[in-house]
């Protein structure tokens, strides 16, 4: 870990971590006034997007109207499936670049390990794609590159046909989901483990026991889920449109769970995915 709040990378850089981030995916919905507060006004400087997203050029917007400034900003976007191999990654991250309005990407991430080219593997089209990710992270215009949804195969592959390790791997990370066989091997490479849908997407937030424990700390289920995945070491991107519940999520820096709190919630891992469920991609 680095200072608070942030997690080093394998590259020396610095992620900021979840009192600084926010999540941006397209399920739910876009809330522009939502993404002005979140940077004006709770100090947030982590923004995760996709070209999946759509609202690339939207955070364009946001960004621009908050006042933040380019440098204090860490943005993450991602690869999508239809843009994989050598010469269509590196013209979908120019293109990502000029939706977002930026010159570089803070982290520039493989979204899904499926890669679905006719007559070619997985693996050959994860090789090709991540060998232009490097070249584009050699250049200076993806400062970070990683992946998602990749599973411990997926990387064993990529290393063997790659040579730079991807400094992050963003994978589902809540209290129904927590690969801590992932979160263990990520952590023997020195890849940072982030985790998404740190609400199981609302789902975790009417479980009894995490309601229970909201009420035993005084705090809400949200905020009880999202201390419980940075108390894992976990770096999490909760989403929310409503500026209010975007401050609810940030207070998270002044309790502690108890240990045997923390291993009460590790115990309602089930292996259910609310996102996607990589686990039969070759
Ligand atoms: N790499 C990947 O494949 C991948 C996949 C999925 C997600 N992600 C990333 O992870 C981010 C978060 O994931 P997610 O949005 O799917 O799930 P999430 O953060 O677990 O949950 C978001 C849901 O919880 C609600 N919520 C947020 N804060 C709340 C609070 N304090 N109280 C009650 N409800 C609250 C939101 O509703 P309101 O908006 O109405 O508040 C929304 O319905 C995404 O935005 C995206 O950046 C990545």
């Amino acid at each position: 870990m680095a200072q608070p709040g942030t997690v080093q990378c394998n590259n020396d850089f610095k992620l900021p971590g979840i009192q600084q981030s926010k999540g941006t995916s397209h399920q739910g919905g876009y809330s522009h006034a939502a993404v002005v507060h979140a940077l004006q006004k709770c100090g947030i400087r982590h923004i995760d997007t996709a070209k999946r997203y759509g609202c690339e050029s939207l955070l364009q917007r946001a960004i621009r109207e908050s006042g933040v400034k380019r440098e204090d900003l860490w943005i993450t976007t991602k690869l999508w499936h239809s843009d994989y191999g050598y010469e269509s990654t590196k013209k979908a991250c120019l293109e990502s670049c000029e939706r977002l309005g930026v010159e570089y990407l803070d982290l520039y991430l493989i979204h899904w390990p499926d890669a679905q080219v006719p007559g070619k593997s997985n693996r050959e089209v994860r090789a090709e794609t991540w060998s232009a990710m490097e070249e584009l992270y050699e250049k200076g215009l993806c400062k970070s590159i990683g992946v998602s949804n990749f599973l411990i195969s997926h990387l064993e592959q990529l290393k063997e046909d790659c040579v730079i390790t991807p400094h992050v791997n963003q994978v589902e990370y809540h209290p129904f989901q927590r690969p801590q066989e992932l979160v263990d091997y990520c952590r023997s490479r020195d890849i940072v483990f982030e985790g998404y849908c740190p609400l199981a997407k609302g789902e975790a937030l009417s479980h009894p026991t995490v309601i229970q424990l909201a009420r035993k700390y005084s705090r809400t289920p949200a905020q009880i889920c999202i201390r419980w995945s940075i108390q894992n070491g976990i770096v999490t991107i909760p989403k929310s449109t409503k500026a209010e519940r975007i401050e609810e999520n940030c207070k998270v820096f002044d309790f502690t769970i108890a240990e045997d709190d923390v291993e009460i919630l590790n115990g309602m891992h089930d292996g259910r995915h609310v996102s996607w469920d990589p686990s039969f991609i070759v």
